[in-house]
């Protein structure tokens, strides 16, 4: 096959959620429809129901041994499906954010109980940013959630995108009678079956006709009316618009009974982007161009505390990533080459001979990689996007075992390269300080700096607010900012200067008295990424 041909084979993307919504759920029967996997229930949950280190670390454990869950590729109607997965656990929303930059497309899953969650804000916001086209399966409609056109409403003003339902539900709850294909004008009647996988959809495409009052009773009148409004209410779908994440195709089921997905997927199939060109310090890069390059957006650590050794994930971005041939790593300006790379092909992680645009592939890795990091045929270049964010705790790492400075050094810095936590280095005396998103995450970072480098520390908490990274073209005004404020400055893993502003307030202080300097809550700029007091 072609490179062209490749590439507009492939689809890559992932389910996003706040946790519960059911993303493990539809997960689960995307791989069934995809013969990924045979029977429900093989899909393991990441999540982490009791917040522990060691709970996760277990999980992390058994999810290192099938490391395949990270990526979950299958084939589906001819076309090659990348499924990205993302943790569960709300406290490593940061590699979520992550792997979003991998992807070309997202499924949004809103429970119809919760509608529009914290979480889910968050996640929208992210791919707000690159424009990402979002597809939403409102789930669980087997319940007594909220009415949908409230729903819609909702998910339209939390989220600032339009929205088009694309299938409508009849009744909800214990009444809930299946969905109406506004698309292809079908019926498809709900039956609680957590084992079936295929829908059969009726073809009824005029409303007015009589065996619909037959099938669904009362309801009937009901569907008519709502699909009279929704035809008046919401323009019909635009694919364009849909391609630049302005404007959301909306499904209406019940994941866990297997209903109302295959008419999500089959319209993903025809909808969904293939491969696209991703931002990089040359500009985008074509993936239909001829030399190879990617980059680095997640590393999954190998647990086995006798093998340090790490599974870097790599998203292929243009051109053919070929098994033991030499690659540039353009920030170490090493060649590099790779005997056992992965693919993840239904489930299995096996070793490839070539990998093209849209697939994500494992290279084993001894210390070369943070996350972010590009690879190319030669070529001199970064990828770009792959920002870090600001995060929302930060503690001092203080060495509790002045024999064991070395190991607690390489520790932290390899956990901040896997992306587990950020690590700002303060001076003088290069103190530490790691900020992340969430506690558990400093629980994992204690477990593993002691069981993986038997390195023990303090992490003494520090007040900061935000991490705002900084540009300016006032050299200057920087240096006397960095010195003045040295208890409340730092420098982040790529040296770039980052004010850990203790309050709002001294941040808007800050912006006043050093008019030249743009103070940013993520690691790479776009305008609206700027603080505004
Ligand atoms: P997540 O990955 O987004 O966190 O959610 P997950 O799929 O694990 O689903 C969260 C809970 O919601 C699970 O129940 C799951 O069975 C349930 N669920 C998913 N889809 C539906 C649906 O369509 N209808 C209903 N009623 N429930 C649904 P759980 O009790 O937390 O776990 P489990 O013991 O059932 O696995």
């Amino acid at each position: 096959m072609s490179l062209p041909e490749e590439i507009s084979k492939r689809k890559t993307f992932a389910i996003i959620s706040h946790p519960d919504a059911g993303k493990t759920t539809l997960t689960e029967k995307f791989l069934l429809f995809g013969g990924a996997i045979q029977t429900a229930g093989a899909v393991k949950s990441n999540k982490i129901k009791k917040t522990a280190a060691s709970d996760f670390m277990e999980i992390e454990r058994q999810r290192g041994i099938s490391v395949a869950t990270s990526v979950m590729s299958f084939e589906y109607e001819g076309k090659l499906i990348n499924l990205l997965d993302t943790p569960g656990h709300k406290d490593f929303a940061e590699d979520t954010y992550r792997t979003l930059t991998a992807v070309d497309s997202v499924i949004l899953v809103i429970d119809s109980v919760n509608g529009v969650e914290a979480q889910t804000k968050r996640l929208v916001e992210v791919c707000r940013m690159r424009d990402t086209p979002i597809i939403v399966f409102v789930n669980k409609l087997d319940l007594e959630g909220r009415d949908p056109f409230d729903l819609l409403d909702e998910l339209e003003s939390s989220l600032g995108i339009k929205v088009r339902p694309l299938t409508w539900p009849i009744n909800k709850g214990k009444l809930f009678k299946g969905v109406y294909n506004l698309h292809r004008r079908g019926l498809n009647l709900f039956e609680s079956n957590k084992t079936k996988i295929v829908d059969e959809v009726m073809s009824i495409t005029d409303l007015a006709d009589p065996q619909l009052d037959e099938l669904i009773g009362e309801d009937a009148n009901q569907l008519r009316e709502d699909v009279e409004l929704i035809d008046g209410v919401y323009d019909p779908l635009n694919k364009e618009e849909y391609l630049k994440g302005q404007l959301a195709p909306v499904f209406f089921g019940s994941a866990v009974n297997n209903f109302g997905i295959q008419e999500m997927l089959d319209t993903f199939i025809d909808l969904a982007p293939t491969p696209l060109a991703r931002p990089s310090s040359k500009g985008p890069v074509d993936p239909y161009g001829k030399k190879f390059s990617g980059f680095v957006f997640k590393i999954h650590a190998n647990l086995d505390p006798n093998h340090r050794d790490r599974l870097a994930f790599l998203r292929v971005c243009s051109g053919t990533f070929e098994r033991n041939k030499f690659f540039h790593h353009t920030r170490l300006d090493k060649q590099v080459r790779f005997n056992n790379p992965y693919s993840f092909l239904a489930r299995e992680k096996s070793v490839v001979e070539a990998a093209y645009p849209g697939d994500v592939i494992g290279l084993y890795d001894t210390g070369n990689f943070k996350i972010g990091d590009t690879l190319t045929e030669g070529e001199n270049f970064q990828f770009q996007g792959i920002p870090s964010f600001s995060p929302e705790i930060f503690r001092e790492v203080l060495n509790r075992d002045p024999m064991k400075s070395k190991q607690l050094d390489k520790g932290v810095r390899q956990l901040t390269d896997e992306g587990v936590a950020q690590l700002f280095i303060q001076q003088p005396g290069s103190k530490k300080v790691i900020g992340t998103v969430g506690e558990l995450q400093f629980e994992v970072i204690k477990y593993r700096l002691e069981n993986e480098y038997g390195a023990s520390c303090d992490l003494v908490q520090k007040q900061f607010y935000k991490a705002c990274w900084i540009t300016t073209t006032n050299d200057k005004q920087l240096d006397e900012f960095m010195r003045i404020k040295a208890a409340e400055v730092a420098l982040d893993k790529d040296d770039n200067p980052v004010f850990l502003a203790p309050s709002a307030w001294m941040l808007q202080m800050a912006q006043e008295n050093y008019p030249d300097l743009v103070f940013h809550f993520t690691s790479e700029f776009k305008t609206e990424s700027e603080v505004n007091p």
